[in-house]
């Protein structure tokens, strides 16, 4: 067996620390202003605002059933996505669809809502 260096040794523990603090920041980052201007050309505030329950559910009950669950990105982005059936008032429609420029922007959406 080779003996490490002790410099070389803290040389790669922190990188690694580095690595992980900012793939730390990069989850936490959500840019609200990119989310609300989504929000706005979508028109999603027909049904949803974040702490009224209008047709749909309120963001922040959205937040708190997804809270600590890793599945809540992808089911949400599934969503938004897919145009699941909904039911409004007794009623059978489709979800609306988001329009966005990329995932990137309907994650970041996303991010938004699990935050609020
Ligand atoms: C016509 C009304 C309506 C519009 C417009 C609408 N939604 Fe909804 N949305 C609903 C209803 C109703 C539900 C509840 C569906 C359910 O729980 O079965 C829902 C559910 C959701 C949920 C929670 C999904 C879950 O798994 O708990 C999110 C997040 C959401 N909508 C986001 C959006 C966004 C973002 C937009 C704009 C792109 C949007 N909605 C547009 C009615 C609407």
């Amino acid at each position: 067996m080779k003996y490490v260096k002790f410099s070389d040794f803290l040389r790669v523990v922190s990188a690694a620390g580095l690595i992980s603090a900012s793939l730390t920041v990069q989850a936490q980052a959500v840019n609200v202003a990119d989310a609300e201007a989504l929000l706005l050309t979508n028109k999603c505030a027909k049904c949803h605002s974040v702490d009224k329950k209008k047709d749909g559910p309120a963001f922040k009950v959205t937040a708190a059933k997804y809270k600590g669950k890793a599945d809540g990105e992808a089911k949400l982005f599934t969503h938004l996505t897919t145009a699941p059936t909904i039911e409004i008032d007794g009623v059978k429609e489709e979800h609306q669809k988001i329009k966005a420029k990329d995932d990137t922007a309907v994650k970041n959406l996303i991010k938004y809502i699990l935050s609020r």
